[in-house]
């Protein structure tokens, strides 16, 4: 499939369905509510990318960047299986990046599940790196690895 009909946009609150959608066909455990999906997408400070491949949804990532803390965070990220390792998620991480330096930010977090190969894969080649261990952070009592990445300041 070429990649040429990989699109990237802002996501808005009108992209709740559609990213509910996709969250229900990514995780069978541990995924969001989906009251929770709708707090952060309400969110005044939430930053969302959908990516669509000829016009239909595929992928989003929802963050959340405080200007006055200078930190962003990442909450989830989702890519349909049938459309990973197209360098999908990789794109949708670097917009979230943009904004976030766009906005002075300094540094972007997240957690990720211990057992969760692939996203950590995808986090640690994209230069986040790990922060500390969250012991029985998720609802199955799995650990999460809480990672970082310091970003450089927009001059
Ligand atoms: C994690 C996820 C978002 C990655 O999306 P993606 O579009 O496949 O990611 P990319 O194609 O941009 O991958 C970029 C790089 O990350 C690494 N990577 C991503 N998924 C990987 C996997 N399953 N196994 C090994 N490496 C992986 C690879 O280095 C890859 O580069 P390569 O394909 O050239 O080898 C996707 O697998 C997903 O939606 N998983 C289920 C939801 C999830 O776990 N989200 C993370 C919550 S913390």
């Amino acid at each position: 499939m070429p990649s040429a009909r990989i699109s990237i946009r802002r996501g808005t609150k009108r992209d709740l369905n559609k990213i509910i959608s996709i969250e229900e066909k990514c995780f069978d455990k541990d995924r969001f509510r989906p009251t929770h999906m709708r707090y952060l997408l309400w969110r005044p400070d939430s930053v969302v990318f959908v990516a669509e491949i000829s016009g239909a949804p595929v992928g989003f990532i929802i963050a959340s960047c405080r200007k006055s803390a200078k930190c962003a965070r990442i909450h989830t990220i989702d890519v349909l299986p049938e459309f990973r390792r197209k360098g999908i998620g990789n794109s949708l991480l670097a917009e979230v990046e943009r904004i976030a330096i766009e906005r002075g930010v300094e540094k972007i977090t997240l957690e990720v599940r211990a057992d969760n190969f692939g996203a950590k894969k995808l986090y640690r080649n994209a230069g986040y790196e790990i922060d500390c261990m969250v012991f029985g952070y998720y609802q199955d009592g799995m650990d999460a690895i809480r990672m970082e990445k310091k970003l450089a300041a927009q001059k």
